[in-house]
């Protein structure tokens, strides 16, 4: 019998929504709209509000509707994944898609309940949510039906996970709330205070991306960058290097190494000698930064190794788990 319905992996992220669909991501955009205040009209969705962010005139705000991982405004997400959905579905009516999305492990049964209405809502006809650590895990093909301890560490925008899967389900997991939104913010918060300069978060990020790194390089990098002069007003630019970086990340890499550890910690000892051997799977866009896997091998004495695809694998792999998913379905979070 033919497909009756389309599935769909959504990875809803707070900086980046991806699709996976057929084993392919389908769609790639930032999780954001343009809103007129006050007409509360929506002006512009996904990559074409991203566009605006920073050029638009007063009155029209640019925004990301989820914070720290989670959903802060209910009705513009809703908005975006229906304004998603459709440009891979088309138009849908009679033939809603089943979607399988992706939310933070630990979300309290609220914060799940609006991520499945806002999916479902947009123009699906099922949603199950999962976990983001099990989706990359299956993404990226691990062996997790087996009884052995596999560990994933996911570095996202707005939060950051760690978990060790076993027979398909999660053993241990934590969630820490800072993600490359923090790491922006940190760089930011550094240059003003070393600089007396005020910079934007999309220059923050400009750093972290062209400069940044988690350890220090061989090569030193470096990038000038122009800002508003705390004391004047004025603008004025400097120079940023990688050491900069660095030391300006250094604060929230370690919250979040915290978490990794907590899960190390309460790890059931029969999985740990697995994991020592295997290694932890670095995956999400802040695996991207430079020296990621190295820091991570050093500060917690576990080899740490970037996925083969880190940023593809939660939409491809949430794809995979709907495809079977009478195999994870009582270690999916409750919606
Ligand atoms: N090369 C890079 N170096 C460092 N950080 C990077 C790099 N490329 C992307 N990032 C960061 O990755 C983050 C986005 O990652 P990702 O798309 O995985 O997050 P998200 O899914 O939107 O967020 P979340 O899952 O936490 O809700 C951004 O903060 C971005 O700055
Ligand atoms: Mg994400």
């Amino acid at each position: 019998m033919a497909l009756l319905y389309r599935e769909l992996g959504i990875d809803l992220g707070t900086v980046n929504t991806l699709i996976a669909e057929g084993g392919e991501i389908v769609l790639s955009e930032p999780t954001m709209a343009a809103i007129d205040v006050d007409e509360q009209k929506i002006v512009a969705l996904g990559q074409e509000a991203k566009d605006m962010y920073g050029r638009v005139p007063e009155g029209i705000q640019v925004m990301y509707p989820l914070r720290d991982g989670v959903i802060a405004d209910y009705e513009v997400t809703e908005r975006i994944l229906a304004y998603f959905i459709q440009k891979v579905c088309g138009p849908v009516r009679l033939f809603k898609p089943r979607a399988m999305v992706t939310v933070p492990y630990g979300v309290t049964s609220v914060e799940g309940r609006a991520a499945h209405e806002a999916t479902f809502r947009a123009g699906s006809r099922e949603v199950i949510l999962v976990q983001r650590a099990l989706a990359a895990a299956v993404g990226a093909g691990l062996p997790i039906g087996t009884p052995s301890g596999n560990m994933v560490v996911y570095l996202g925008g707005g939060a950051s996970e760690s978990a060790v899967i076993s027979v398909n389900g999660i053993v241990v997991a934590n969630t820490v709330r800072v993600g490359g939104q923090r790491l922006d913010e940190a760089i930011a918060t550094y240059v003003r205070h070393k600089h007396g300069l005020v910079i934007g978060e999309t220059t923050a990020e400009e750093l972290k991306l062209k400069v940044g790194s988690a350890v220090p390089l061989d090569t030193e990098l470096s990038l000038e960058v122009q800002g508003r002069d705390q004391v004047s007003g004025l603008p004025r630019k400097v120079r940023v290097t990688t050491a900069d970086i660095e030391e300006a990340l250094a604060d929230p890499l370690a919250q979040i190494v915290s978490g990794v550890r907590a899960t190390l910690e309460r790890t059931p000892p029969e999985l740990t000698s697995d994991i020592i051997d295997r290694g932890m799977m670095l995956c999400g866009g802040g695996s991207l930064l430079r020296g990621v896997d190295r820091y991570f091998t050093q500060v917690t004495g576990v080899p740490a190794y970037l996925a083969e695809e880190p940023v593809a694998c939660l939409a491809l792999g949430a794809e995979r788990v709907l495809k079977q998913v009478e195999l994870f379905r009582r270690f999916l979070p409750p919606s």
